[in-house]
């Protein structure tokens, strides 16, 4: 059996949950995949820090490029965060030839055409599932089972910590900050929960999608936002009068006609008021739900956990397996890097 070693970027409450979920699903893995998968390599700031997941201490470093460049590491999981050194360390283990498997929503939606690119011209995986609507299988059903597809309109609840904040609020009647406090406490949010309330982790998402969808290059400064900060108790009194609940959409669509419009694609991030019997008003709590409208197959809802460090390790880790058997097939999924797209002002 092939042993596929791993070297981690960073061990924070993700990266805690992907080593514990690793460990534990390891001999099913095994079975399914055929393929063995160790942790060899961690890199951390401190790591003497007490972790929930028990590891052989001689797995630790501090220095990030031991782990890229080790030549006992043959998959690289970056779950640093932000744009750099991730951005860096993700492009230096593409370039020695180490697929590489990422949740960094941030990165992909901002570098994402050159870190294509990299892994391109290196002829290996760049995997990114828990980037978007983390635990729901979305971004590899885009790019794999639909990649035959002319896919039109990718629209849904992207963000955990704001539905889930919205939840709260219509239900419970609960103000802004308790609710942000309560998706905090839960670990929905960003370290930087501004991120969510303005909707900038939405945007992130719905690029990497468009990206996918519509093989042109999105990224997140494309895409128009407007988050959850603005709402006022009377929007959610009014909302519930005449039936609607609010959710923060995010949506991208690639234009159809009229002609001076075709090909262009608008993306944007908004609160919008959805009537309760359409499906949407039924995803509550952190869940999150994606139509993808395509001409073949017409509409299909993807829905699950988008937002919580188990869900997220359930993604990477369902990439780390994936981009393991391609390494042991010697293949590997090629990103298409498309032109930049031609935007439609929203
Ligand atoms: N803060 C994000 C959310 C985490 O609430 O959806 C998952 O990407």
């Amino acid at each position: 059996m092939r042993n596929i070693r791993i070297g981690l970027l960073g061990c924070g409450t993700v990266g805690e949950e992907f080593a514990g979920l690793l460990l534990e699903r390891r001999s099913a893995i095994e079975d399914v995949a055929g393929i063995s998968l160790e942790l060899v390599r961690v890199a951390v700031r401190d790591p003497g820090k007490p972790r929930s997941v028990a590891l052989d201490p001689a797995v630790f470093t501090t220095n990030a490029y031991d782990v890229v460049k080790a030549e006992d590491v043959d998959l690289v999981v970056e779950l640093i965060g932000g744009t750099s050194p991730a951005g860096e360390l993700v492009t230096a283990a593409l370039n020695a030839g180490k697929p590489v498997v990422t949740a960094n929503k941030e990165l992909v939606a901002s570098a994402g055409p050159d870190l294509f690119a990299a892994a391109d011209r290196a002829g290996v995986d760049l995997f990114f599932e828990a980037a978007a609507v983390a635990a729901v299988p979305l971004l590899r059903p885009v790019r794999e089972s639909l990649l035959a597809e002319d896919v039109t309109r990718v629209a849904g609840i992207v963000n955990g910590t704001t539905n889930y904040m919205l939840t709260r609020m219509t239900a419970d009647g609960l103000g802004f900050e308790e609710a942000l406090a309560k998706a905090q406490e839960l670990g929905y949010a960003e370290p930087d929960a501004s991120a969510d309330v303005e909707g900038a982790d939405a945007a992130s998402k719905i690029a990497i999608l468009a990206s996918l969808a519509f093989n042109r290059s999105v990224v997140a400064d494309d895409v128009s936002r407007e988050g959850i900060t603005g709402l006022l108790a009377e929007d959610f009194e009014l909302a519930a009068r005449f039936g609607f609940d609010i959710k923060l959409l995010a949506v991208a669509e690639r234009f159809t006609g009229p002609p001076d419009a075709r090909g262009t694609i608008g993306a944007q991030v908004f609160p919008a008021l959805i009537s309760r019997d359409h499906p949407l008003a039924s995803v509550r709590e952190s869940f999150n739900a994606v139509f993808v409208t395509t001409s073949a197959a017409g509409e299909l809802m993807f829905y699950g956990h988008g937002a919580g460090p188990r869900p997220s390790a359930s993604a990477i880790l369902g990439d780390v397996v994936g981009a393991a058997e391609h390494l042991a097939r010697g293949t590997h999924r090629r990103v298409p890097v498309g032109r930049p797209a031609a935007l439609r002002p929203t």
